[in-house]
């Protein structure tokens, strides 16, 4: 069989450069778009993952994207939707553009590219879309309602595509809770993030390696959403630190 491709959104930095990696290991193509210049992450072209430059938030990198990948590409074994903006609410209350960024890149790049990219995914057997949401979409958000609100309408179009889609390709999503901090994250900070949890430290990146690889491999799960949450999802009539 030939090499199965794998189109994952938003490599260049941690959870989605791990699971580029990770694909790239287990034998997959992979193919990733951010709006990062490829000259600077050459240690990842270096490896052999296909990087497009398409800023996902804006209407002309969305349909840059699915032009490259359609001239890339005749088949597609998954599509990963990873690419996030995490911004505060005091950011998108200052500005419709940075809300309306979080629309573009949540919720019309996955909305574009899983219309347009259906007939990729379905050639080989059956594909499988997944959307990286997280666990706010299912919580209410104390200082990041705009962004929550963008990952609950990824959230909602999992089971709509999933139901559209079905039985040629699968439809999930990951909601995860806390996977891994930044380096810059105080001690402080870390400590009242994981309090909600059942599990007080954070997985690493391999817990959500584990769930996509999951649901790549199974032939029975579409419409639903994994919670990669440590049990977080658990505290949540008592409110989401955030
Ligand atoms: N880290 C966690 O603990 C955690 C918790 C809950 C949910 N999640 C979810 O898990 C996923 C990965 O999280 P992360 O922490 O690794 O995210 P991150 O560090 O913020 O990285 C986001 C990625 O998205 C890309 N991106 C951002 N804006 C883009 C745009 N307009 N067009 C194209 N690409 C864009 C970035 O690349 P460029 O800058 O090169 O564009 C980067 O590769 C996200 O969906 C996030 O919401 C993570």
């Amino acid at each position: 069989m030939s090499q199965q491709t794998v189109l994952i959104t938003g490599a260049s930095v941690r959870l989605g450069r791990y699971l580029a990696q990770q694909l790239h290991a287990g034998g997959y193509r992979v193919i990733t778009a951010c709006r990062t210049d490829p000259a600077k992450l050459d240690a990842l072209a270096r490896t052999g993952i296909e990087i497009i430059q398409a800023d996902l938030s804006t209407v002309q990198g969305i349909d840059t994207c699915i032009g490259e990948v359609l001239k890339r590409c005749t088949s597609l074994r998954a599509l990963i939707h990873n690419a996030s903006l995490w911004h505060s609410d005091e950011e998108a209350s200052g500005s419709m553009e940075v809300l309306d960024a979080m629309m573009r890149l949540h919720i019309a790049a996955p909305y574009r590219m899983n219309r347009e990219l259906r007939q990729l995914l379905e050639r080989d057997g059956i594909g499988d879309i997944i959307h990286i949401t997280d666990y706010l979409a299912h919580a209410h958000a104390h200082k990041h309602i705009a962004y929550a609100a963008t990952k609950a309408a990824l959230e909602h179009m999992t089971r709509s595509f999933a139901a559209e889609f079905g039985p040629g390709i699968k439809v999930n999503s990951i909601a995860p809770g806390i996977i891994s901090f930044r380096d810059s994250d105080s001690a402080h900070f870390r400590k009242r993030m994981m309090a909600p949890a059942v599990f007080k430290d954070p997985p690493g990146p391999q817990a959500l390696w584990d769930a996509v690889s999951y649901l790549m491999r199974s032939d029975s799960v579409t419409g639903t959403c994994l919670h990669v949450d440590s049990g977080r999802g658990l505290s949540r009539g008592q409110g989401a630190q955030n």
